[in-house]
């Protein structure tokens, strides 16, 4: 089969599509012919090894699983023996720790769930890891009709699910992203645009009940400023740290504590992948209540385009990969 595979950390030059050997599934995976895959932040740092304190998992000097990618949509095409959910002919989606950048992957049971067929297998390939944080920070954050909410990094993957689903539960959305984003956002509910480049996100007086972070580059002081007492501040990560060790890691695990302190609400999102929170964003979109924000999609050799346009640190939406 065909896959996008790297042997060395690095940028996306070090990625190579080549053929390799199909994966064999264990007994509690099922091999899927991948129809679409998405791309993500983590598949980022998956390739560069960065920041350097996930290399325990991923592999010390090079990485220990060749082909890259997580997210993914396909039709199962055999199973392990200890698989009940699923045979082959089924059209699943979710997460895989494999690689899905290939025309075959395998995954555990838990990781994946049924495709709707009202459902593509873009749509499908763009929650597994997005989808599913953007759902968790909603959940997280108690977002509710009536509440004023600001979304920071509403442009990007995770972002722009954000934006969908507090609007979609009644909430009066601002977007904080480039100009560049300022349609997209629209389209997707935002009610009001704030362009960084223009005026910082509390430049207005206006108070949240809820702040969604994507970017992770502000000061929790200022963020302190932009809400209501009482207000929830949801981290979910930002890219916008120097040192190669944790990448300010560290800052999303202890900003909770810091929350003492402001006495406000502050909260982390670590997105759980796999489960009923799939079913529910299949389900949503299903029904019109969800539209994954694709904007942009790649063959299986345009792979390496893709991450570049990824790691320039201001792609628009879900980036997808269309497979075969
Ligand atoms: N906690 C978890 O479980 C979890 C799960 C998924 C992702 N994450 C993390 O969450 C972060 C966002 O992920 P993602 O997948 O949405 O990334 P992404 O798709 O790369 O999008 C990042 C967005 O941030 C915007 N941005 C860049 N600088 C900004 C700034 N100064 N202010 C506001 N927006 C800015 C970019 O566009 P514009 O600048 O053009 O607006 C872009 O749209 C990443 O750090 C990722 O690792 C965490």
């Amino acid at each position: 089969m065909k896959a996008c595979t790297r042997s060395a950390y690095g940028s996306a030059d070090v990625l190579q599509v080549r053929d390799i050997e199909l994966p064999t599934p264990a007994d509690d995976q099922v091999l899927v012919q991948v129809r679409a895959a998405s791309n993500d932040r983590g598949v980022w740092h998956m390739m560069t090894g960065l920041p350097l304190v996930m290399r325990p998992v991923i592999g010390l000097r090079a990485p220990k699983v060749q082909v890259l990618g997580r997210a993914f949509a396909g039709v199962v095409t055999a199973v392990g023996s200890r698989v009940t959910k699923y045979g082959p002919g089924d059209e699943v989606f979710g997460t895989t720790n494999a690689g899905s950048w290939a025309e075959y992957t395998v995954a555990p049971e838990r990781l994946i769930a049924p495709l709707p067929s009202a459902v593509s297998f873009e749509q499908g390939a763009s929650l597994g890891c997005s989808g599913t944080s953007a759902l968790q920070a909603v959940r997280v954050g108690d977002v509710r009709s009536g509440q004023r909410m600001m979304v920071i990094g509403a442009g990007g993957g995770v972002g722009s699910f954000v934006v969908s689903l507090a609007a979609q539960r009644g909430a009066s959305v601002t977007a904080v992203c480039s100009a560049s984003k300022r349609e997209l956002v629209t389209s997707l509910g935002a009610e009001d645009v704030v362009d960084y480049a223009e005026e910082e996100v509390d430049a207005r007086g206006q108070r949240y009940d809820v702040i969604v972070d994507c970017a992770g580059n502000r000061p929790l002081s200022l963020l302190r400023r932009a809400l209501k007492p009482g207000g929830a501040l949801v981290s979910v990560g930002g890219e916008d740290h120097p040192g190669r060790l944790t990448q300010g890691f560290q800052w999303q695990m202890l900003r909770p504590l810091a929350g003492v302190f402001v006495r406000r609400r502050v909260r982390s999102v670590i997105g759980k992948e796999g489960g009923e929170d799939l079913v529910e964003l299949g389900r949503m979109i299903a029904a019109g209540e969800l539209t994954p924000a694709i904007t942009r999609t790649y063959s299986l050799v345009e792979a390496p385009d893709c991450m570049r346009d990824l790691a320039g640190g201001h792609p628009a939406g879900k980036l997808v990969l269309a497979i075969s």
